[in-house]
């Protein structure tokens, strides 16, 4: 039920901080550790390279999801559209985990990659928010993401959900493979919640942006690096999605290798700069778009901060960045919808769950 909210959508955005504390609690034991089962903890340190298929939004969390495995827990990672992976499969490595995301459970790409995997013999594991589903009973383990009923098409809680599973299962793996981990996951995805909410009481800012920046544009450009660059991909695909605006996520560095031709004067270029050892590298490739005519939105991070932000949010762990950054980005996409009078929960040409090749 949408309550007094006018749309799913904004009900499941302001839902976030708590579907992360739900998520706390269901992955903590009693004396405060990581909880989950051994048989997880042991696949997913045994194997060689790990990879990730996904499509859409979840594509993009597992784009999240690579970093976080890699660089926490010291396992090689590939994430990959499930419908390329399907027909242009790659060299796997000796002893692969394959990690299948999905919100719904049901989408038809990922199932036809895990039907190829069983036949190879290999693990799989299935994090979704819907355990009942082909892909969980199907995948040998499965992860809950505990988002409650996502309703509204644009996908937004089962993105940070994904993603906050996902640093839990880096750290356990990590642990198992005797890696030094000095960060408890479960207590940053504490200070994320409180962070979230940060945005889901002052949206004011970005109706104001979405009204400003987007309410007659045709197109819109979002640009980020390392991390941002995969937060700007699920900001753009939101926008697509439910205000019909094209709209496209790039990595700062490559706008110069051909992109940047169609800055035109008043472009609006919404640029995420989070990550500190990019920062300046960032706001750089702002420099070069403004220089152009773009009409520059800055969004950034504690720590990273410069005058000319419109919106900075609280610090959190570098880890977790896209799980408090995306906020802005889904509701930027809402209220951009709402100014052009699109149907947000149910836009046109989509369905929910995508059960057809
Ligand atoms: O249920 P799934 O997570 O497997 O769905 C994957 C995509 O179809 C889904 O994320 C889609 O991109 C959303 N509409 C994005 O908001």
């Amino acid at each position: 039920e949408k309550g007094t909210y006018p749309h799913f959508m904004l009900k499941e955005i302001d839902e976030q901080p708590f579907v992360i504390r739900n998520i706390i609690t269901k992955y903590k034991d009693d004396d405060d550790n990581i909880k989950l089962e051994e048989s997880i903890r042991q696949t997913v340190a045994d194997a060689d390279r790990i990879y990730i298929i996904a499509a859409g939004t979840s594509y993009h969390s597992g784009l999240v999801g690579k970093e976080m495995i890699e660089k926490i827990a010291n396992i090689p990672v590939e994430t990959h559209i499930a419908s390329e992976f399907l027909y242009n499969m790659p060299l796997l490595s000796k002893k692969p985990l394959f990690i299948f995301i999905s919100q719904s459970g049901e989408t038809a790409d990922l199932r036809g990659v895990l039907v190829n995997v069983k036949k190879l013999g290999h693990p799989s594991l299935t994090i979704t928010n819907v355990p009942g589903s082909t892909l969980s009973r199907e995948a040998d383990f499965t992860l809950h993401t505990y988002g409650g009923p996502e309703i509204a098409v644009a996908s937004t809680k089962a993105y940070t959900a994904q993603m906050a599973v996902m640093v839990i299962l880096a750290v356990d793996a990590a642990r198992a493979r005797g890696v030094e981990i000095d960060f408890d996951p479960l207590q940053e995805l504490g200070i994320v919640a409180n962070a979230m909410e940060i945005f889901t009481n002052q949206k004011e800012v970005l109706e104001e942006v979405a009204r400003d920046y987007l309410s007659v544009s045709r197109n819109c450009f979002f640009i980020g690096r390392s991390m941002d660059y995969y937060v700007c991909l699920e900001g753009a695909l939101k926008l697509k999605e439910i205000s019909y605006i094209q709209a496209e996520g790039f990595a700062g560095g490559e706008l110069k290798h051909g992109t940047i031709a169609l800055i035109e004067e008043g472009t609006p270029v919404i640029g995420l700069a989070t990550q500190s050892d990019v920062n300046l590298n960032i706001r750089g490739n702002m420099k070069e778009v403004v220089a152009r005519g773009a009409y520059p939105c800055f969004i950034s991070m504690e720590g990273c901060e410069h005058e000319e932000d419109k919106i900075v949010m609280p610090a959190v762990h570098k880890f977790l960045t896209p799980l408090v950054s995306v906020l802005p980005m889904q509701l930027i996409a809402y209220y951009a919808a709402l100014h052009r009078g699109c149907d947000v929960d149910k836009p046109r040409n989509l369905a929910k769950s995508v059960t057809v090749e």
